[in-house]
């Protein structure tokens, strides 16, 4: 397993570099739909990377983020409210968030199933969901794909097209936008 509880140091001074500037702006203009002030949650937010890339898109949102790592989660700004949680278990009321993010979290969660039915819970009706990840059809995907199952971590990488089926077992339309061997996924939960 990657120890992340004692790498925060390192994700917070390389974290941003992952984050190219196709993906910045595809999360622009995914928050660029939300209302204002919307409560926006990162789950697997780790050293709260992705907070501050959505901060330099909106200054107005109202940012949580999750992760069962205290050591990354220690290294979040001060406008991000932290709390301890994995994907699988969130400590937040239905229906309370806006948006969920999950940027380069989604292949660590061990229940992919488990951490979706808990983020569609925790969205309001209409809620949206940004996921960016690595598809692992694609040469350097495949390979970051297996040095981490290597490490014994789960390695739960999906193919663009085929999370958005996933998702849409759970409610989500969703689209991707692919950039090489990254992908960004925006999804929306339909009407029950
Ligand atoms: C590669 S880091 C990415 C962190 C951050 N999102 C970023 O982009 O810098 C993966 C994060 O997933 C977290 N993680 C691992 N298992 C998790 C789970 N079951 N639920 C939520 N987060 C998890 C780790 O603690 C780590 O902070």
């Amino acid at each position: 397993m990657i120890p992340f509880n004692k790498l925060g140091w390192a994700f917070h001074r390389f974290g941003k570099r992952i984050y190219p500037q196709e993906v910045r702006q595809s999360l622009c203009r995914f928050l660029d739909a939300l209302p204002s002030e919307a409560k926006v949650l990162d789950v697997g937010a780790g050293t709260g990377v992705l907070c501050e890339l959505s901060l330099a898109c909106r200054d107005d949102l109202v940012l949580t983020a999750a992760d069962p790592a205290k050591g990354m989660l220690q290294y979040c700004g001060e406008h991000v409210q932290t709390v301890v949680a994995p994907a699988e278990t969130l400590p937040f009321d239905n229906d309370s968030f806006d948006a969920v993010l999950m940027g380069e979290a989604l292949h660590h969660f061990r229940d992919v199933d488990a951490a979706f039915l808990e983020i569609k819970r925790i969205l309001k009706p209409n809620g949206m969901l940004f996921i960016y990840d690595f598809n692992p059809k694609k040469l350097k995907g495949k390979l970051i794909a297996k040095g981490e199952i290597l490490l014994g971590e789960p390695g739960n990488f999906f193919e663009p097209s085929i999370l958005a089926t996933k998702l849409a077992t759970f409610g989500f339309k969703a689209n991707s936008e692919q950039y090489g061997y990254r992908y960004t996924l925006h999804a929306k939960m339909l009407p029950q």
